[in-house]
Formats: C-alpha cells, structure tokens, sequence
C-alpha cells in the first residue's frame, strides 16, 4: 500500500518538513537550519531550539504543501522523530503532529532519528539495497551499524565519549575557531602539514568497534597547551587532529565489513561531508574490494525527508499509534523491530 506521509523533523537545531509519496517519491523538502540562532551562543541552546521551532514549523507544513500543490486531504499519514534528541525540541514536532493529525483524520507515527538517517540513503537513485554498514557521524552520533533491513539493526560499535562531530566541534573551539567548527577545522587543516603533530588513534590498539574521542580531544589540549600557537603551528594541529580521527573512523568502517562479510559502507552525518574522509575512505575499501555510499549531503544532515520515508515503511504495514504524545530524549536503537511485528512500539 502507498501513502502520501508528512514527515516532520524536529530533534535538535534543524526545523524540517517533507512530504513522501510511495509511489512518486520526495515531492517537497525543507529544512531551515536555526544555526545562526545558536552561533553566538557558541552551541545549540535547547530552550531557544525549542521556540525557533514553534515559530518556524507550521508555516513551513503550509509552505510545502503549496509547493507540491497538495491539499492537507491528499495526506495519508504524519511522522515526526519521537527521538532521541532534545526533549522540548521533540514535543514541540510531537505535538504538531499529534493536532494536524487530529484535524485530518490521519494516522500519526513517531520515528526513531537514526531509523530516518539509517534509510536516507534510499531516497537516492542507485542507492545500495539491503544489507549494508552504515557509519553514522554527526554532532550527536558516531556508531556503526548492520543494516539487515526496515527495523533490522545490529549495533557493531559506538562512541562511548564524545561523537566526533563534538570533538570536531570543541577541537575547533580550542583553536580558537566559530561554531559549528568542524568545516572551519577542515578548511584550516588544509594549510597543515601531515605528522607535524601525531596525535593518538583512538582504540585502534584494542580489538572491537566501538570507538572513543575525548583522549584525542586530551591530546590536542595537552599539545596547545601554554603555547603561543601561529597560525601554521594551528593549521598543523587542525591537520593532525583530523588525520587521527580519519584514520579511526576508517580502520573501524574496514572491520566492520569484515566483522559482517558485507561489501557496502553507507556513510551518514554532517562529517561524511569531510572531504578527506570519504577521500581516505573511497581509497581503503576500494582497496579491500569494498564501497563506500555518500548520500547527497542534504539526506546526510538533520531532514524530514528521511523521518517521512521511515514513518512510510511503519504507517504502510499498519503501525498506528495511540493517544499519548509521544516523545523521549533517550532511546536506544536495539528497541526496535521490523514494521507490523508484534511488540514494536517500545514506548
Ligand atoms: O548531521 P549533522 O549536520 O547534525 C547533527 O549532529 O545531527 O552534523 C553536524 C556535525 C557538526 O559537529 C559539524 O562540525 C560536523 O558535523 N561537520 C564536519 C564537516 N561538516 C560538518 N566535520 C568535519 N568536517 C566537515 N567538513
Ligand atoms: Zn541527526
């Protein structure tokens, strides 16, 4: 069966809506970044988060109806992340959801935030089919995960500190660069020289595939520290701290495609926008006759696209939720299972 979902994504620093069509595809995608909002607070603030959305979230639902040209009739369905993420930022898509659905009749889902990002890559054309790796990093995340299919995930590894798009991000800050850091940080590490500064990979040295980020962010510390750094002296740290987490992240990606037999990395997260990431990335499993999918960098960050795709797959085998408003800050992945299966809201 097909629908026609509004998918509706509101988790952290990212306002989004997008409408899917299961037969058609993606017929509208929007997402409004709220990061100039957080810049001068040198971080997302959760209680501006959450009223940026109120303002923001109604008038972008109408916005990409008109642009689709749909009427709120034509709509079968509403998903919206019911986390993880932050909680007032979460209620305020719960909520909304909850009341378009009470006013159109339609039946309402809540979706993981990691389901969404771990089937964008469908929304691509000639994206891998099932099952895959993925390697998931972004802000709040860095994990790597088996990909059986819809509701089928094996967690092989994650952080147990800091995701590394954090240790991008407080990297930068200590170099002195704005929020978010991690393109800065890139672009300055550019101008560095390799080896100049040889930082730690972390828990390359111990078997297994979670990783660990705050011993790096140690490391470079303990380097700066009580320096005078000029700006080639900064641009070598930027380069070895990027060298370090690029190595880590690719050495544990290669064992967890052999870890699982399985040939196809899909990257997700704003760092897969890294350019030597996927570059060292392309190479080394090129290399060990694997592949790696980057998805186009606007399924790869915060969407709805991807929250309207996942709440298809639910709301099409029958997954309808009851009244209360759903919402939780923390909730792992390993909660879920196949659509339509029984037991599957964890809630
Ligand atoms: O997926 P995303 O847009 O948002 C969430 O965290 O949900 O990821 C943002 C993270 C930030 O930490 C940002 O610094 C990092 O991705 N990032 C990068 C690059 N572009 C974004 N890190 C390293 N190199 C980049 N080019
Ligand atoms: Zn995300």
């Amino acid at each position: 069966m097909h629908m026609l979902v509004l998918g509706i994504e509101t988790s952290c620093d990212e306002t989004a809506v997008a409408l899917y069509d299961g037969e058609k595809g993606l017929v509208a995608n929007r997402v409004f970044s709220q990061v100039e909002l957080h810049r001068r607070h040198g971080g997302v603030v959760p209680e501006l988060a959450s009223r940026e959305h109120i303002v923001r979230l109604l008038p972008m639902v109408e916005a990409a109806l008109s642009e689709a040209g749909i009427e709120p009739q034509a709509i079968d369905g509403i998903a919206y992340t019911a986390g993880p993420g932050l909680i007032g930022a979460l209620l305020v898509g719960a909520s909304v959801a909850r009341a378009l659905g009470y006013a159109w009749d339609v039946p309402v889902i809540g979706v993981h935030h990691l389901e969404g990002h771990l089937l964008a890559p469908a929304l691509e054309p000639g994206a891998p089919g099932f099952p895959f790796v993925a390697l998931q990093v972004s802000g709040g995340h860095t994990l790597l995960v088996e990909v059986g299919g819809v509701g089928r995930y094996r967690i092989l590894g994650e952080t147990q500190d800091d995701a590394a798009g954090e240790a991008f991000d407080k990297t930068a800050k200590l170099l002195g660069l704005g929020y978010p850091g991690g393109p800065a940080l890139a672009a300055l590490a550019e101008h560095g020289r390799p080896g100049v500064f040889d930082f730690p990979r972390p828990m390359l040295d111990r078997p297994g595939l979670d990783f660990s980020f705050s011993g790096l962010k140690t490391a470079v510390v303990v380097a700066v520290r009580g320096r005078e750094l000029d700006d080639v002296a900064r641009a070598d740290v930027a380069r070895g701290f990027e060298e370090a987490i690029v190595d880590t992240l690719v050495t544990k990606s290669l064992r967890a495609l052999k870890a699982t037999g399985l040939d196809t990395l899909v990257v997700a997260g704003g760092v897969g926008a890294n350019r030597r990431l996927r570059e060292a990335l392309t190479a080394r499993l090129a290399a060990a006759r694997a592949r790696a999918f980057f998805p186009r960098p606007e399924f790869c960050t915060d969407n709805a696209a991807m929250i309207a795709l996942a709440g298809h797959h639910r709301l099409a085998a029958g997954e309808r939720e009851d009244l209360p408003v759903r919402a939780q800050a923390r909730w792992s992945l390993d909660e879920l299972r196949p659509p339509g299966s029984e037991g599957t809201r964890p809630f």
